[in-house]
């Protein structure tokens, strides 16, 4: 048994309010979560991005922000842990992960290249394809397969690579490995896997970047599932992944436990160079990039929270991993193993009943949310979009509802609340019915789409 390896000082008060004003409220936000308010939920396990608590470090580090425009020392501080932990030796700040795909895809993607990757990102994948590219998915099959416990789901299909690389030699934009892989259910990809994956990128001559969101759990992972890691420190292992890469995106407002932030880290000094000013154009001045000096601060000090082995321990083990455990219990099909910033409920197996073109993960977080207030998130055909040739729905392998536990935020109260909530669910799982849509945004549609139920 692990404990939690910190204590609570301050504390927001959640309120639950009654069964009849939540159908009310979700009815007003026509049955898409990302309408509810604040005020609406009682716990909020939409997403893990920028809803950590910070550390009574990171609150001191963040009176001491520097908010000089041009040479900013929280910048300087930010740098220094960027390159202490991952080793990089230039640092393009910017105001969170997207901005980070905007920057770099500006300079490397031309219409029609390929990034070739494991299962990108919904933001990553959007600026892909706003770039005039094309994401494509080398992630190994048994990654679509929610019942088999591969320890590293999220590795890339190394054939299914090199044909891509082969075939299209002088089209490739990067290669993007995506660490933990979010969209398959927050599952690590193996150190093997990323130095077998950088020595095709060498022979190929392409660059290789990390969606490094969750670079860290990544680590957790290695240490805990991979032969010969045990006895390394989280630290050595994310220095052996990043010495892979040419570089990382990352948004911070994962691993690095910050409110708001992010950053490109890279090796080469031509493609910095490169870069400015593009970050300059879209972003801000270097030293700061969409991001005031207090949010340097906060990033410079979570950076190395986020790779604390105990904290990585209490988080992955004591909490995701707890309600996965107690889930799996009540019979609720899950994505197996469970990941590292979330619980993924099996969908397909949930609600059988519904086809995937009546958005069967958003109607489940519908009745969530009414049933006891949390908000969960779809990770299904809602998010993956249309074909952009054929304009036909992705019906995507996974059909998932995530329930995302923010860092050092909830106890296994609230955790353990969830479990009785989605079991109350789980029991009249047949009485749920399909949607269809009021309204379908244009890009990234599960975030504006407004839906009404099939009667
Ligand atoms: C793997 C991954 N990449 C990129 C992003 C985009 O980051 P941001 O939300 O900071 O723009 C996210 C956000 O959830 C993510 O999970």
């Amino acid at each position: 048994m692990s404990l939690p390896p910190y204590k609570i000082k301050s504390v927001e008060p959640i309120n639950l309010i009654s069964k009849e004003q939540r159908i009310k409220k979700i009815e007003a936000a026509l049955l898409n979560v990302f309408g509810l308010e604040a005020d609406d939920i009682y716990i909020d396990l939409l997403t893990d991005s920028g809803t950590g608590a910070m550390s009574q470090k990171q609150w001191a580090g963040i009176m001491e922000g520097d908010e000089t425009y041009a040479g900013s020392r929280s910048f300087k501080r930010m740098k220094k842990a960027i390159r202490d932990i991952l080793g990089f030796e230039y640092v393009l700040p910017c105001h969170q992960g997207r901005g980070a795909e905007q920057v770099l895809d500006k300079l490397l993607i031309k219409k029609a290249q390929i990034v070739p990757g494991n299962a990108h990102f919904d933001t990553t994948k959007a600026h892909i394809e706003n770039r005039g590219g094309i994401a494509i998915d080398c992630t190994i099959s048994k990654g679509f397969e929610p019942k088999i416990e591969h320890p590293f789901k999220g590795n890339l299909d190394l054939e299914k690579l090199e044909k891509v690389l082969k075939d299209n030699k002088n089209n490739i934009a990067y290669i993007l490995i995506t660490i933990t892989c979010n969209t398959i259910g927050g599952q690590p990809v193996s150190l093997e896997n990323i130095k077998k994956v950088s020595k095709i990128a060498k022979k190929y001559k392409k660059l290789l970047f990390f969606d490094g969101a969750r670079f860290a759990e990544n680590a957790y992972f290695i240490k805990k599932r991979e032969k010969g890691c045990q006895n390394k420190t989280i630290k050595e292992i994310v220095k052996k992944m990043m010495d892979c890469a040419d570089g990382m995106l990352m948004s911070a407002k994962k691993d690095a436990i910050t409110n708001i932030g992010g950053f490109i880290a890279l090796r080469d000094k031509e493609l910095y160079k490169k870069l400015v000013p593009l970050d300059i154009l879209m972003e801000g001045f270097p030293t700061y990039g969409g991001m005031s000096g207090r949010d340097m601060e906060a990033l410079a000090i979570g950076i190395y929270e986020g790779i604390d082995a105990k904290f990585l321990h209490y988080y992955i083990e004591n909490q995701v991993g707890y309600l996965g455990k107690e889930l799996s219990k009540q019979g609720i099909p899950i994505i197996k193993p469970v990941g590292g910033h979330a619980v993924f409920i099996d969908v397909k197996r949930f609600l059988p009943h519904i086809p995937q073109s009546q958005f069967p993960g958003q109607a489940l977080c519908c009745e969530i949310y009414i049933e006891g207030g949390i908000r969960a998130v779809e990770i299904g055909t809602l998010l993956a979009g249309r074909n952009l040739e054929t304009g036909e729905n992705i019906f995507p392998k996974l059909e998932m509802v995530r329930l995302c536990i923010p860092r050092r935020v909830y106890g296994k109260d609230h955790l353990d609340y969830v479990n009785k909530i989605i079991t109350q669910v789980w029991k009249r799982r047949k009485t749920i019915k399909g949607l269809k849509f009021l309204y379908e945004a244009p890009i990234l549609r599960h975030f504006q789409s407004t839906f009404k139920r099939i009667s």
